[in-house]
């Protein structure tokens, strides 16, 4: 039986990725801050699918909480054969808006806690020969939209390139780029959502679906959903300034998280 670690998995995307793990049979560690949800989550796992699911509380914004995650990652008598970093959060405002020490956290859960354990998964990976990494970035990786997408476009390119550097080790790693996902996201930030079309908002559990696919094949990059696709492919042909007004105005209140 083979082990996935999920962080940021009692709500969301993690949510759904712990539901769909443990319904094809993997063990699970579900991470995040709140001890008593990730209890509830992982005895309705057990009893639902049969599987192992470990509790494992860190906070991903603090040293303490990356270490804890690392140590448990880094175990090789209880490997983890898939680890999913997930766990994030959005900030309401635009920049100098956002205060510094939140502006901080953002980038020590968004990029200081996937590289640290990315690292800490792939040195076991790659001595055993095969493993997988899911880092969760954004859409907003791909336009200028303040520290979010900056921090979304880091986790992009670490993952493109760690994968290329581990490319024939049998580790893959994949960098999942979703547009807006019906999740506790941004209800917890304070950012309405009324200004976002329904055809718009992506299902959770079709997201993972597509996640997994892609990952089996060997993608790098994943963006799920095909409204998302011819998206990004006219992001790509948009002049950058014009790009960067549109995404500018619709960010941090109402726009793509
Ligand atoms: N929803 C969207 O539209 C959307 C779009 C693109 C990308 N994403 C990305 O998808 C990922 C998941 O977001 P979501 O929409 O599923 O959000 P969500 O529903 O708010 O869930 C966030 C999860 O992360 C955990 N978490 C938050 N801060 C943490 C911290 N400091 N340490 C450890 N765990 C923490 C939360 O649990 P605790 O509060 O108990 O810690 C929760 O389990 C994020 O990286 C987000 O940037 C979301």
């Amino acid at each position: 039986m083979t082990t996935a670690l999920i962080t940021g998995a009692t709500a969301g995307i993690g949510a759904a990725f712990a539901r769909r793990l443990a319904g094809d049979g993997h063990n699970l560690v579900l991470v995040a801050r709140d001890t008593e949800r990730l209890r509830v989550q992982a005895t309705e796992l057990h009893d639902r699918h049969g599987i192992e699911a470990e509790v494992l509380t860190a906070d991903l914004s603090d040293d303490k909480g990356i270490a804890a995650v690392e140590a448990r990652l880094g175990d090789r008598r209880q490997s983890v054969d898939l680890l999913v970093n997930n766990a994030g959060f959005g900030n309401k405002g635009r920049y100098l808006e956002v205060p510094m020490a939140d502006e901080l956290a953002m980038l020590k859960v968004h990029c200081e806690a996937v590289l640290r354990l990315t690292s800490a998964a792939t040195a076991g990976m790659k001595e055993r020969g095969r493993g997988g990494v899911v880092n969760v970035a954004s859409v907003a990786a791909f336009v200028p939209r303040g520290t979010y997408g900056a921090s979304k476009a880091w986790v992009v390119q670490f993952t493109q390139g760690a994968a290329k550097d581990l490319s024939g080790s049998g580790v893959r790693l994949m960098a999942l780029c979703p547009g807006f996902v019906r999740t506790e996201f941004h209800e917890r930030a304070g950012m309405g959502t009324d200004s976002i079309p329904g055809w718009m908002w992506l299902d959770a559990d079709k997201l993972v679906a597509t996640a997994l696919m892609d990952l089996a094949r060997g993608r790098t990059v994943s963006v799920p959903d095909a409204r998302y696709k011819a998206l990004m492919g006219l992001v790509k042909v948009t002049p950058r300034g014009l790009l960067g007004g549109v995404t500018s105005r619709t960010g941090r209140r109402y726009g793509p998280q």
